[in-house]
């Protein structure tokens, strides 16, 4: 049963709601009643039905490399749906219950088996899945995906259900619905498949049952592991860097966006093209598979690789170009202050309630792809004149955010370094603020120039308690607090902003 597996994307049918069309006979000479792997794998090729014929040991003979011997029993299996009760009663409980169980038949006889109405059966098992999955219904324009987290050894549970969280934000805001979560536990990922064995078998399940379209994980994949996968569950497989490369090919602007989004998406594919079967194209579109170049991933790798050299190219002349620009910022003395800070944080917000400027905010991550600078007039903390300024909205951070990303986007990282002061936006309403705070001081720590003066900014304080901003007060006395969206707390910043700006070029 296992070794005739038809690859998902070659079944007649294929859905949540659907059997595959295929229906199994088995037949086996020991005298055994059919075991749970049999099953499973019936589950995940979603089988209209599966008999199994023994064959009794005693009475048979060979003929012609055949065999021949008396029937003696016959079992009958097929899908069921879950009922509802027994559903929800597994869902408040663990994860990964499937949303059926299945029938086997007591030993039958060939007559009974005859008599069985096929085509009934599976008309009426499949308006039974269809009632069972209409909560399951998504847009059809969105992905169906099925995310895959993998604690191991390095992790604590906190920091492992953070990146699932995270990895959760990230496919909604590529455009994609998370069906449902799967866990597994390992001292390290699975050199061939991630997971372990028992547990890709329990994807594929899911991911068949639930009608996924893609497989996400809470880490990064190798080539060889990613082919594995797909090759093993039948779905798109795609790793933490290319959701948010996706993203990025989404929300990129400018040229220069476009370009290092492209550059990043090839250089991280190229090794990826190879071996991937036709199903798994990457033409088809969704999460992943977007992008300025994405027509250009299945050419030749030959294509690819001078490609990237074009493209890293025209990037460092933009880059070069850029900071021509930037030198006569400086030439003409405008101070500059970069925003940075976790994604989410509320900066292209606080830009915006700052100086009334229109950036696109969205209660997604990555709002923002290309810096945005905008003019604010301040008070001069020793005149009280006032003076102009311009600040400049960056790039989300995150937390491990890939190396490719960092060197490919380092144009709007540079944004950061190169201003007089900074600002770091937190979002205190963030379970996990204090990680974040952590993760970009440490990319800011790793930056080839050190940056200015930075103002540490605790933003969304309309959202938390009082007792929660106590803490934070207590352990950042010399902070700041606002909410952006609310404007509490804005003017008291904008003074701080003037000495802070005075502070930096004096
Ligand atoms: P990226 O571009 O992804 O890096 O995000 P960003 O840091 O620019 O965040 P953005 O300004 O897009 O805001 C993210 C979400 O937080 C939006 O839905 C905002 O409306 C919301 N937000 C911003 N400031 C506040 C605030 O003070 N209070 C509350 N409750 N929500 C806020």
């Amino acid at each position: 049963m296992n070794q005739t597996k038809i690859p998902p994307q070659e079944l007649p049918r294929y859905g949540a709601e659907r059997l595959s069309g295929i229906r199994c006979l088995s037949t086996q000479i020991k005298q055994e009643t059919p075991k749970e792997s049999t099953l499973t794998a019936m589950a995940i090729q979603r089988l209209d039905a599966l008999v199994m014929i023994n064959i009794d040991e005693s009475g048979f003979e060979r003929r012609g490399g055949g065999v021949t011997g008396y029937v003696k029993a016959v079992y009958l299996a097929h899908l069921m749906p879950t009922p509802e009760l027994e559903l929800e009663k597994n869902l408040s409980g663990t994860e990964g219950i499937l949303p059926f169980s299945w029938y086997l038949s007591e030993p039958m006889t060939l007559e009974s088996l005859a008599n069985q109405d096929f085509e009934e059966l599976v008309d009426n098992l499949e308006s039974e899945f269809s009632r069972e999955f209409v909560a399951q219904e998504v847009d059809s324009r969105l992905d169906r995906v099925l995310v895959v987290g993998l604690m191991t050894d390095g992790s604590t549970l906190q920091t492992f259900e953070d990146s699932l969280a995270e990895i959760t934000r990230l496919v909604d805001t590529a455009g994609g619905v998370v069906l449902q979560t799967v866990r597994q536990k390992r001292s390290r990922p699975h050199p061939q498949t991630v997971v372990g064995e028992g547990k890709v078998a329990e994807i594929a399940l899911t991911a068949q049952t639930l009608g996924a379209n893609l497989l996400v994980f809470n880490l990064d994949l190798s080539p060889g592991q990613v082919r594995n996968l797909e090759q093993q569950v039948g779905i798109r497989v795609v790793d933490r860097t290319e959701v948010i490369l996706d993203i990025f090919a989404q929300r990129a602007q400018s040229r220069a966006g476009k370009l290092q989004v492209e550059l990043a998406q090839l250089a991280y594919m190229l090794p990826r093209l190879t071996g991937r079967g036709q199903a798994m194209s990457r033409l088809g579109g969704g999460i992943g598979t977007r992008g300025p170049g994405e027509t250009k991933l299945e050419t030749e790798r030959r294509a690819i690789s001078s490609r990237i050299a074009r493209l890293q190219k025209e990037v460092d002349q933009l880059q070069s170009h850029r900071s021509r620009l930037r030198q006569r910022r400086q030439h003409q003395e405008v101070p500059t202050i970069a925003l940075v800070g976790y994604t989410n944080a509320g900066k292209s917000t606080l830009l915006n309630t700052l100086t009334n400027a229109e950036v696109y905010t969205a209660d997604q991550l990555f709002a923002t792809l290309d810096p945005t600078t905008r003019r604010l007039v301040i008070p001069d903390p020793l005149t009280d004149e006032l003076q102009e300024i311009l600040v400049t909205d960056t790039v989300g951070f995150i937390h491990q955010l890939p190396p490719a990303l960092v060197n490919s986007f380092r144009a709007t990282l540079e944004e950061v370094t190169e201003a007089d002061g900074l600002i770091h936006l937190v979002d205190l309403s963030h379970p996990a603020w204090q990680s974040h705070i952590r993760s970009v001081m440490k990319i800011l720590a790793e930056m080839p120039t050190a940056p200015g003066p930075i103002l540490l900014v605790f933003n969304k304080i309309d959202q938390v308690s009082a007792e929660h901003l106590l803490v934070a007060r207590e352990e950042f006395p010399q902070a700041f607090y606002i909410s952006a969206s609310q404007r509490l707390g804005l003017e008291t910043l904008r003074q701080k902003l003037g000495q802070l700006v005075h502070y930096a070029i004096n």
